[in-house]
């Protein structure tokens, strides 16, 4: 899979060395290019941190007030703060109301939204991040939190279809890694016709981490493993993703106001 060539500048005074080291070896096969900040321009991106606090901002013309980025602080962003009621939860629902703790691979951790949402459903949270510098960043965010419920969480930085393959295989890191339940939120593809709009940092996001196309193929592979439950989130106007495997069942769906989540179960 391919990532959109993309420029990122830091200032190395606010990096220790450890942490440009752990950037350069992220980044080392990525379309990613790491540069000094002061060699970026519009339309780049400067990796940014002020206290423990990192940030993506994306930079735009002087003559343009509003300048975005992406912040991931797990304490106090507010989307990491949602309550969870347990009887009316999609997600706890899409697991099958568990009354103790699944083991769940989340094979598109993005944000990591929806794997705090999982952890703090009480359940044992492997999360995959196949872009190096969202990666970087959800590491960083999440060292800095003070929530057990945050740093219990296992992120990977892998692609899905390889630790897939390496969970099934003999002799490898991982081999043998057994989950209850596979979970699988790749991007959307850009509405045609646009409904509510999304904040910019969301836009911001889209944009950095590109489109995942290969989201049917990755769906097979998921597919293909022996997982009892597999859990899709989709716009609720979008279609299926389609299922090759006679193994699963037809999805039972759990639809919410903006996306729903389709759940297949082994036969
Ligand atoms: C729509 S976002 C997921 C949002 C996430 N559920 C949340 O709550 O924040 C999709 C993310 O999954 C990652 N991703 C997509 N396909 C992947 C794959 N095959 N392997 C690993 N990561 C993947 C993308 O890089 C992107 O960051």
């Amino acid at each position: 899979m391919e990532f959109k060539k993309i420029k990122i500048g830091f200032a190395e005074s606010t990096l220790t060395e450890e942490e440009i080291k752990t950037l350069q070896l992220l980044t080392e096969n990525s379309n990613y290019q790491l540069c000094s900040i002061s060699q970026i321009q519009v339309d780049d991106y400067a990796l940014e941190r002020k206290d423990s606090q990192w940030s993506l901002r994306l930079v735009r013309p002087e003559s343009e007030k509003d300048s975005v980025a992406l912040s991931l602080n797990f304490d106090l962003s507010l989307d990491y703060k949602r309550e969870i009621k347990k009887k009316e939860d999609l997600l706890y629902k899409s697991l099958g109301q568990p009354k103790s703790s699944l083991r769940v691979l989340d094979t598109t951790c993005g944000l990591a939204i929806d794997s705090v949402h999982f952890s703090k459903l009480g359940m044992e949270v492997v999360s995959l991040e196949r872009n190096p510098v969202l990666f970087f960043l959800l590491t960083q965010a999440q060292s800095a939190s003070q929530q057990e419920v945050i740093r219990k969480i296992k992120i990977i930085n892998s692609e899905a279809s390889r630790y897939l393959n390496s969970i099934t295989s003999v002799g490898v890191e991982n081999a043998g890694e057994v989950f209850d339940a596979v979970y699988f939120d790749p991007m959307y593809p850009e509405k045609k016709k646009k409904s509510a709009k999304p904040r910019k940092e969301m836009l911001l996001f889209r944009d950095f981490v590109g489109e995942d196309l290969d989201a049917d193929q990755v769906f097979e592979q998921i597919t293909t493993t022996e997982v009892p439950r597999i859990i899709v989130k989709r716009p609720i106007e979008a279609s299926a993703l389609p299922c090759p495997s006679p193994a699963y069942l037809k999805p039972i769906i759990y639809q919410g106001k903006m996306v729903r989540y389709d759940v297949y179960k082994r036969k």
